[in-house]
């Protein structure tokens, strides 16, 4: 099979592995049934603007999730090497098996917008952290609860946002298994800490702690980052863009700071106790500190 760099391509190229590949999916990985009904056409006709916009929306979509596998991947090994529980185990490979699987249906999405299952996208993955420097039970803590109680449940809520708007029925069925999968995604970090925080002696909490304002201030400027704010789009066209799930930069920046004050520090102070709160307000200062920088997410 001919490899091409920089070519995220979503088909099937080895039959041969085909049932199991979609014995894994169907045994697995669907919460939605209706995923793998695809129609043969979106159920309302679309601006051509805001066709070629939505399917630059989802081939971005496409790519951030697959390339999101990588990032549960690489704490599995960590999560060893901390003797965490075999629940645990299990459950962060399917994490990493969800994403693969929500390119996939990303990629269902693109055909039906009228685009080809496939991304050229830069394929390079910069590496999690191994977190080196922090004793072995904070390592996969740290990259938890980056990847899962922040990102995950700051994306949950944006895809919920989505969700709401979309009109789209096969869309939505696509977005419904996708906000399902990432409660999962969030939980699994949420727990983690729960269950390992009482038990950590006084140098794994401060590696933890440490890390925090790096965390919070990556979050939000991975976030930031992808929330442009803009000139709205025309006026004719948005009606048609919010039946397809579009939110705008503001609104996504709202729903971000919303998550962070009222969830994700709450729920982290609730077990770490008063220096969470600290490290959001002082996450400015810790762009230049010398701790490795946390996955990029979202
Ligand atoms: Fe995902
Ligand atoms: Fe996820």
């Amino acid at each position: 099979m001919p490899i091409k760099p920089n070519l995220l391509d979503l088909n099937v190229r080895n039959e041969r592995l085909r049932p199991e590949h979609e014995r894994i999916r169907k045994s697995l990985l669907i919460r939605q049934p209706g995923v793998d009904n695809i129609p043969e056409r979106l159920v309302r006709d679309y601006p051509p603007g805001v066709m070629s916009m939505t399917r630059a929306a989802w081939k971005h979509r496409t790519w951030h999730e697959h390339q999101s596998a990588a990032v549960f991947s690489a704490i599995f090994p960590q999560l060893i090497e901390a003797g965490a529980s075999i629940e645990y185990k299990t459950t962060i490979l399917r994490c990493a098996m969800d994403e693969i699987h929500h390119a996939e249906l990303c990629a269902r999405v693109l055909g039906l917008l009228g685009g080809e299952p496939v991304v050229e996208a830069d394929l390079e993955l910069t590496p999690a952290p191994r977190h080196a420097d922090a004793p072995l039970r904070s390592r996969p803590l740290r990259n938890l609860i980056f990847a899962s109680c922040m990102s995950e449940t700051i994306g949950g809520a944006l895809q919920a946002a989505q969700r709401e708007l979309t009109e789209e029925p096969y869309i939505r069925e696509v977005l419904d298994q996708l906000s399902g999968d990432e409660v999962l995604h969030a939980r699994i970090g949420w727990l983690y800490l729960g269950d390992v925080w009482p038990g950590l002696d006084t140098e794994e909490r401060k590696a933890v702690l440490d890390y925090l304002p790096l965390a919070f201030s990556s979050i939000e400027s991975a976030m930031l980052g992808v929330m442009p704010l803009g000139p709205p789009p025309p006026a004719d066209l948005e009606p048609h863009l919010r039946s397809l799930g579009w939110i705008s930069g503001d609104e996504a920046r709202e729903i971000l700071y919303q998550v962070i004050d009222e969830v994700v520090v709450p729920q982290l102070e609730s077990v770490m106790g008063s220096p969470v709160r600290e490290a959001w307000k002082i996450r400015s200062s810790a762009r230049t500190g010398g701790v490795s920088a946390a996955p990029i997410r979202y």
